[in-house]
């Protein structure tokens, strides 16, 4: 009797997520099929779901495949310093883990206060402080426009339309990025934020304002201030580090292609292209934890327990052979990617489309301000953070001839 070993299930770290992923879930693919045993830190087990169809099976069905962390068949094993704790939380009280219908009017609620933003106020905000940040290198000639530019931006338009004043802005950009960071200045980060939240909601309580958070706090749904500061915090961090990753990789891919080449020289067109192209190819969210099985199921030809984890192959699924037939590259408008999600969990869609101005803009304003921006080093030498959830770059040094600073003058 001869029996084929089952591939060993796959560790989720590793340096090729940051060299090589594109590579990596195509292996991981051919291995295990679309639905992949994986081992997170400490060899805790979890599926990871690649298969675009079986993602889409996974998202569109709430109540099968829930949010609630609770249901998790591993907690007993998981330390408290589990690293991934702050990711795939306990009893976490945000709408992240809220399920059912209170979950459909939060997200409601979220979705109301975004979709009241103003379009040309936006735009506005997002130019202004664009030229703010660019007015800080432009007479140099050389910039990382990751620390420079994109892990500033996203956060003080949203800090704006949240609520905050400008004076607030410079605070809450190093408090977020040290909370991302996960170092030691982490948690003094993530306190400052929360403080930051509960003093907003005290002011828009006295002087509501035509802003997020007065709106949050106006619904009818009667969410307590407690829950609103929660999610403001969600809506900070998920808002802001998939943004200025957007803006990043587009960069990138404008600054190496050739074929974006030509429309570095003002070509509105295809800054769009090549961040719908980012999208398909090079997404920010690359796995995004999680869904928990309430009952013994199958997915793909696998057998999952109830309380197994599994884990959103955003990426991987994005790239899937089985809708990616012609091999062809999807620019061009093509939106059926799962960058954003999919079902009732998704990114609320006017988050996406605040992201999509911010990003956009951010980058159509830093081509016109330096027309002959180019990458300081071998296109080879541009990597990405080591880490298989969020790609982003951890650099992108450019050169350009020194231009002075707009100051106060209008654009
Ligand atoms: C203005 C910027 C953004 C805001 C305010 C925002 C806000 C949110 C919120 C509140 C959720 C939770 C939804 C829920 O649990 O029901 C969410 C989920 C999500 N967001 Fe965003 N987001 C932003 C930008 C982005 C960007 C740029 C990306 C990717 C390129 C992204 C990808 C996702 C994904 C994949 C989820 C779903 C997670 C899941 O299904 O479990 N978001 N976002």
């Amino acid at each position: 009797m001869t029996s084929t070993a089952a591939p060993a299930p796959v560790p989720l770290s590793g340096p090729r997520f940051q060299t090589e992923p594109a590579e990596l879930y195509r292996e991981i693919r051919r291995d295990h099929g679309s639905v992949a045993p994986v081992l997170l830190d400490g060899d805790v087990p979890a599926w990871l779901v690649l298969g675009y169809r079986e993602l889409h099976q996974v998202t569109g069905d709430p109540e099968l495949f829930s949010r609630d962390s609770e249901l998790w068949n591993q907690w007993e094993r998981i330390p408290a310093d589990w690293p991934l704790l702050p990711m795939i939380g306990r009893k976490q009280p945000s709408i992240l883990y809220t399920i059912g219908e209170r979950h459909r009017q939060r997200a409601a609620m979220i979705s109301g206060a975004l979709g009241a933003v103003d379009p040309a106020e936006l735009r506005a905000h997002a130019e202004r402080f664009a030229d703010e940040l660019i007015d800080t290198f432009c007479d140099k000639g050389t910039s990382d426009l990751i620390a420079d530019y994109a892990t500033l931006l996203p956060v003080r338009v949203l800090a704006r339309l949240y609520g905050f004043a400008d004076e607030d802005g410079p605070g809450l950009v190093t408090a977020l990025n040290d909370m991302i960071d996960g170092r030691e200045r982490a948690l003094a980060g993530q306190q400052h934020l929360l403080r930051s939240m509960q003093r907003l909601l005290v002011t828009k309580h006295t002087a509501p304002g035509p802003d997020v958070a007065s709106r949050m706090l106006a619904d009818p749904s009667g969410f307590t201030d407690e829950e609103i500061v929660q999610d403001l915090m969600v809506m900070m961090a998920a808002g802001h580090q998939p943004t200025a990753d957007w803006i990043g990789n587009s960069l990138r891919l404008m600054l190496t292609d050739s074929r974006f080449a030509a429309s570095l020289f003002g070509g509105r067109h295809s800054v769009a292209e090549a961040m719908n192209e980012v999208l398909w190819e090079d997404t920010p969210t690359q796995n995004v934890a999680g869904r928990w099985a309430a009952r013994d199921t199958r997915l793909g030809d696998r057998q999952i327990k109830a309380g197994d984890l599994l884990l959103l192959g955003l990426a991987a699924a994005n790239s899937d052979p089985q809708v990616r037939t012609d091999g062809a590259s999807f620019t061009g408008g093509n939106n059926a990617f799962f960058s954003f999600g999919h079902g009732e969990h998704r990114c609320p869609f006017p988050a996406q489309e605040i992201a999509e101005v911010i990003a956009r803009t951010g980058i159509e304003v830093v081509l016109d301000r330096v027309p002959d921006i180019d990458l300081a080093v071998p296109a080879s030498a541009v990597t990405s953070r080591p880490s298989p959830w969020l790609r982003g770059l951890a650099e992108l040094p450019v050169r350009f001839t020194p231009t002075p600073a707009l100051g106060d003058t209008p654009r």
